[in-house]
């Protein structure tokens, strides 16, 4: 496991950690240049290895929950291994958030810095077919844009939906939830999910506490609807949205003024509003983000694809390559 980090001319510095190919931390000024960490950090950088909360981590193979553990491909049926109930979360047990990814190809000049991380996931690991070469290229930029890169390649068709999983508190307080964040998700829909946590039901968010096309206090959405039942649920936001245009999701504070752009290429994005937070083992007298202290934007295509896209999954084939970004801008208003 190796640590790293990077700093542009503006100050700000992100630090990575092999496990995961993770995001252990972002550092940003507010808007009288005071740097705070924004981004969920564990502990100790060996609690990378085993982030059941995928704090900064890089997901996959498959982000999100699969049902019952099946992926069809094509004419092939694939069975997967079930890491929750009965269902695959984020491609099973040994995922691409716990393994150790080589770290090579740092660069740096004047307008950036760079790295790759990659790691070859072998043709059957937690049942998913295909030797995967998969690469993670982190960019930092002096417009204060941390540029994500995924790229794959395969030598049997599969399916692949890679994501990050930073959760976000602009305050940098992580003793406290993020609600009085405010909020805008560019989309008119969003999945409803079951008690698996399965998205089921498309919606239109129009009069549910889901509607942040025009930005808002997350906790308006809590107080207005608060017997709403997937609110109850999913413990607040656990929610995949269909977003349109580039830039998905903008998020902001107004007491330190920071702000945050995420821009992506993914159709989705999945706000996790971090209920369960304070549920992560460990021992007694270790100190448990809060409930809500960090908010996750994970951009993908739509979890459970397998059920829900059927002929229209977007399978990768052999000399095919698959390339996806997303795009998190820092800045203070
Ligand atoms: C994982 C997922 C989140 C959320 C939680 C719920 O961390 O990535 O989106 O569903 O599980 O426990």
């Amino acid at each position: 496991m190796r640590t790293f980090r990077m700093k542009n001319r503006n100050g700000i510095e992100v630090g990575f950690n092999s496990a995961g190919a993770s995001i252990a931390y972002v550092l940003t000024p507010d808007r009288y240049g005071n740097f705070k960490n924004i981004a969920l950090t564990l502990p100790e950088p060996k609690d990378y290895l085993n982030n059941e909360i995928y704090a900064g981590a890089t997901v996959g193979p498959v982000a999100g929950r699969i049902k019952d553990g099946i992926l069809p491909v094509l004419d092939q049926t694939y069975h997967l291994c079930r890491n929750e109930g009965n269902n695959t979360l984020h491609g099973g047990e040994k995922n691409f958030a716990h393994v150790i990814w080589n770290m090579t190809d740092f660069r740096e000049n004047e307008d950036e810095a760079s790295l790759r991380f990659s790691y070859t996931a072998p043709d059957g690991e937690n049942g998913f077919p295909g030797n995967r070469k998969v690469s993670v290229e982190y960019i930092l930029n002096r417009l204060n844009q941390l540029i994500i890169s995924y790229t794959a390649e395969t030598d049997k068709p599969t399916y692949l939906n890679i994501t990050n999983h930073c959760y976000w508190n602009l305050s940098g307080d992580f003793n406290r939830d993020a609600y009085d964040h405010i909020l805008k998700i560019n989309a008119d829909t969003v999945y409803y999910n079951d008690i698996q946590f399965l998205p089921t039901e498309y919606v239109d968010v129009k009069n549910s506490p889901f509607d942040f096309q025009t930005p808002r206090k997350i906790r308006d959405a809590f107080l207005n609807f608060p017997d709403h039942e997937q609110l109850k649920l999913n413990k607040g936001f656990n929610h995949a949205y269909l977003t349109k245009g580039d830039e998905a999701v903008f998020l902001s504070d107004n007491k330190s003024g920071r702000t945050l752009t995420i821009s992506t290429d993914y159709p989705c994005v999945v706000f996790y509003s971090g209920g369960f937070l304070d549920q992560i083992s460990g021992n007694e007298n270790q100190r448990r983000p809060a409930v809500g202290s960090g908010l996750a934007f994970e951009a993908q295509y739509l979890p459970d694809a397998p059920q829900l896209m059927g002929d229209s999954l977007p399978i990768l084939f052999p000399g095919m390559i698959y390339r996806k970004k997303i795009v998190f801008g820092f800045g203070t208003k």
